[in-house]
């Protein structure tokens, strides 16, 4: 019988990638791929560095995990991969003996080497950042895609070189790679191939993508997006996360020449005080991303806007977080996401002596949450009554329920047979619940 192997993956959609891409290799070197730990041979956990608690959560799991055995009984073998690993590396092994191996995001492709020191009891720690994982790692089997949906994530730019004063990300991703054309291209076409509709680019930077266009230059992600929507089969492309000082009038305009890019964008602002953002070392000021909003928003007028918001940064006063709610009250968002800082070991901004009480912090979070909160409904009750495309991915909660996203990525239930995953139907809105949209279809698209 195969062997087991378990991956549990914490934080961004770039971690979620990256545990495919392991168990592409994983299922190369004779695993099955499960999807709980209990009973399993091999167990990875694909951590998260980005707030402490998505940090600690990493040993409490390890702790729980330590008397962890495999189907013949033996213990499983336990590897840490992800920015936690990057990030602790050796310390990992230290505080919890019971790891076997440690492999940071750059150097996954040696995974299975890894896991050979791993058996032979040497606990291999890998945190090299290699520029060069995505020439080396396996391409998916067909059956792994299809069996993954109708939606994918492609990573087409990893590492930043922004250096924002309360990020680890530059030091857990290292500097910003590219990924080439033809490269992203290839996996592309592999994806719609075994029936992937929709691909969202990922990129911890992905508007400052530049990859090499093969004939000694480089394109821009708009570029990218032009060659990509040529693909025949691919319906919808997204990508994430962009930085506003990197969004270049192509890429702008590409939400007005190119229906296949979706009208949703996750832009993050992190503060609406120009202080705060000087402070943040983002580079800009309120007025630029306001400014810029409108410019997206006069390409793309139904645009969907998301963003990130943090409170409480060091020296953030009451006026400074008012400044902030005058902000997302200005800008309107359709979803965002919003945290308390969290000093991170490294940073420039985790030694300053003006931090915040964690009281002060959480209180303005919970009002800036109530404000985004009531944007996000106002949002998708405007969108009762419209006729939204929408993409059905899976079966709904109900029997003879089926879900899927509108292009501004809410989802979206209907009635309807499993036989239309993949499928692109017309859908009319008729009710809002939640974070949810309720319809019936209305018209079967060609392609479907
Ligand atoms: N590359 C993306 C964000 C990556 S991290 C960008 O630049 O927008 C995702 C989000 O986590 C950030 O946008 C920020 O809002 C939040 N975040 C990052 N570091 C944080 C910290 N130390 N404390 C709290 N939130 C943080
Ligand atoms: Fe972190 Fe800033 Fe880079 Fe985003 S742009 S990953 S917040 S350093
Ligand atoms: Fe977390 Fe690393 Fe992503 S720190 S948010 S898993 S880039």
């Amino acid at each position: 019988m195969d062997k087991r192997a378990f991956i549990k993956s914490y934080g961004c959609q770039m971690n979620v990638y990256d545990a495919t891409r392991m168990a592409d290799q994983l299922r190369a070197a004779g695993y099955a791929i499960v999807d709980e730990a209990d009973g399993a041979d091999l167990i990875v956990l694909n951590t998260c560095h980005i707030r402490e608690k998505a940090a600690e959560k990493v040993y409490s799991e390890l702790g729980r995990l330590k008397g962890a055995v495999g189907a013949s009984g033996a213990p499983t073998m336990i590897g840490v991969a992800g920015c936690v690993a990057q990030a602790e590396g050796e310390e990992i092994v230290r505080r919890q003996p019971r790891v076997d191996f440690v492999v940071g995001p750059q150097a996954y492709h040696r995974l299975p080497a890894l896991i050979a020191g791993a058996a032979r009891g040497e606990k291999p720690v890998d945190t090299d950042l290699d520029e060069d994982k995505f020439d080396h790692l396996p391409a998916p089997s067909r059956r792994a895609i299809a069996a993954r949906g109708v939606t994918a994530f492609l990573t087409v730019q990893e590492g930043c070189d922004k250096f924002c004063a309360f990020c680890v990300v530059p030091y857990t991703r290292g500097a910003e790679v590219s990924r080439p054309v033809a490269q992203v291209l290839e996996e592309a076409r592999r994806l719609v191939d075994a029936g992937v509709r929709e691909v969202t680019l990922l990129g911890q930077n992905v508007n400052a993508y530049h990859g090499s266009d093969g004939t000694g230059g480089t394109a821009s992600l708009a570029e990218l997006v032009g060659c990509l929507a040529e693909v025949d089969g691919l319906e919808r492309i997204r990508f994430t996360t962009s930085h506003p000082n990197d969004m270049s009038d192509d890429l702008v305009a590409a939400f007005a020449d190119e229906p296949k890019l979706m009208p949703y964008l996750h832009l993050p602002v992190q503060s609406g005080s120009d202080r705060v953002l000087k402070a943040m070392n983002r580079c800009h000021t309120a007025a630029h991303y306001v400014g810029l909003i409108a410019r997206i928003r006069r390409a793309r007028p139904d645009l969907a806007l998301s963003g990130d918001f943090i409170v409480g940064f060091p020296g953030e006063t009451e006026e400074d977080f008012e400044a902030t709610m005058a902000l997302v009250a200005e800008v309107g968002y359709a979803a965002a996401y919003s945290f308390k800082y969290s000093p991170r070991p490294g940073t420039p901004a985790a030694g300053r002596p003006d931090q915040v009480p964690p009281e002060v912090a959480s209180v303005r979070l919970r009002r800036l949450q109530g404000a985004l909160a009531s944007q996000q409904r106002a949002f998708n009750e405007a969108c009762v009554g419209r006729r939204l495309p929408v993409l059905l991915e899976k079966p709904g909660r109900r029997a003879g329920q089926l879900v899927g996203r509108s292009p501004y990525l809410q989802p979206v239930h209907v009635r309807a047979e499993v036989g239309a995953i993949g499928a692109t139907v017309d859908v009319d809105v008729a009710t809002a619940e939640g974070n949810s949209l309720f319809g019936a279809i209305v018209e079967r698209s060609e392609a479907a």
